[in-house]
């Protein structure tokens, strides 16, 4: 994912998580984002603006009245710039003046004179104690209120040696926030997207399953994307091992029936329903209580079909858009036409699990695009960029 032409402000105040905003300026700058930052007099005692300066190959800016930069009126200029600001660690002191209007430094002046005009994002980071007192709490509302972002702290071992709430979130977290901001137009606002992904498990016995390959990494980039694209996404899924992207529902579920049961539930409040998840289509018809011990000679073992949950909802469509997956080893544009007819879909995306790059646990994918009208192959992408494409595509019908 690129943010090419956006500009973030990093505003660190003083206290030991500042060391943690190094690795979020470099992950940004990985991103192909311009990125500022702005210090405290307080912070340069925790980490050096040099580190930053070296991160972001932009001055770190500290003082208002630098006399040698090339603005002369630098906190207006990156206001100017500025797609969202982010003040972490934010202490105490700094969320106070800002709540209070206090505005006697590079870091504070810059902060007001974005709020106007783009998001602002405060990650309080500070001892248990100082976070709970009322008049930070208050503040904290405050803030809230006239619209700035409140992260909230994590609950862990913290600097002083105590542990509570207080802790900064990781880095990544950190960027999950900024992401959510500014990487994509938000088109799919006000929509509600439910999305499945990953496996499912069929149980034999209390140790073995049926499952198969998928990793849900396809379901994962998508509920990812339409999140940043500004929808409510809920996720329910398989088993996997990755992680979901935050500021989306997870809704895990085991089996085909699980899934059923979770997605039904959901369908009449949503508008869109991508269905990537590869769902057994059999599962062991009496599965065993006890572990099945092996005899001799051969085993079968009963199986007998789970609910096809897509052509149920093709059923019972409403207003909603239904968009089906494919995966196919031969005949793959026929057996999916046939899946969008027969599961009444608005459209299936199909893949060939042959073609290299394609399918389960690959970064990548290679797809058709399947509506009633169209066919459309893409060359080979990432997923999230292959997601982008879904959506795009979901956004016509
Ligand atoms: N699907 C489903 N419930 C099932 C099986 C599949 O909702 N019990 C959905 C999948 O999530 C996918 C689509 O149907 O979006 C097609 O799945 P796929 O496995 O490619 O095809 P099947 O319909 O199962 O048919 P076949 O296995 O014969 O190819």
């Amino acid at each position: 994912m690129k943010l090419t032409g956006k500009t973030v402000v990093l505003a660190v105040t003083g206290s030991i998580a500042a060391y943690k905003i190094a690795g979020l300026a470099s992950m940004l700058k990985k991103m192909d984002c311009n990125v500022h930052v702005l210090m405290t007099e307080n912070a340069t005692n925790f980490i050096n603006p040099i580190t930053f300066e070296t991160l972001t190959g932009n001055k770190c800016l500290i003082d208002t009245f630098d006399r040698n930069f090339q603005f002369s009126v630098e906190h207006v200029s990156i206001a100017k710039q500025a797609d969202v600001v982010l003040v972490a660690p934010a202490s105490a002191n700094v969320i106070g003046k800002i709540a209070g209007g206090i505005a006697d430094d590079m870091l504070t002046t810059t902060v007001m004179a974005c709020a106007s005009r783009c998001p602002v994002l405060i990650s309080p980071a500070m001892n248990t104690n100082m976070f709970r007192n009322p008049i930070v709490q208050d503040n904290l509302r405050k803030l809230a209120e006239f619209g700035y972002g409140i992260i909230q702290p994590d609950c862990g071992y913290l600097a002083c040696g105590d542990t509570g709430e207080g802790k900064m979130p990781s880095e990544e977290t950190l960027l999950w926030y900024i992401l959510k901001e500014i990487a994509c137009e938000k088109d799919l606002a006000g929509k509600k997207v439910l999305i499945t992904a990953g496996p499912t498990r069929e149980k034999i016995d209390p140790v073995r399953f049926i499952s198969n390959h998928s990793t849900g990494k396809m379901g994962y980039a998508l509920a990812k994307m339409c999140m940043l694209r500004g929808a409510q996404v809920t996720l329910v899924s398989g088993p996997v091992s990755i992680e979901p992207p935050l500021f989306v529902d997870v809704i895990p579920v085991t089996s085909a029936k699980d899934m059923f049961d979770a997605v039904t539930k959901r369908y009449d409040q949503v508008d869109i329903v991508i269905k990537a998840a590869a769902v057994a289509d059999y599962r062991p018809s009496d599965p065993a209580d006890e572990k099945v011990k092996k005899k001799d000679d051969q085993l079968s073992i009963p199986l007998e079909r789970t609910d096809d949950i897509l052509k149920y909802l093709g059923e019972h469509k409403k207003k909603q858009i239904l968009c089906g997956f494919s995966m196919e080893t031969e005949n793959m544009l026929e057996n999916s036409r046939v899946k969008l007819e027969k599961k009444n879909l608005d459209m299936i995306v199909a893949n060939n699990l042959k073609v290299a790059g394609a399918g389960f646990g690959t970064d990548t994918n290679i797809v058709t695009m399947i509506t009633k009208e169209q066919v459309e192959e893409l060359e080979i992408m990432s997923k999230e960029d292959v997601a982008n494409v879904i959506i795009d595509k979901i956004l016509t019908l």
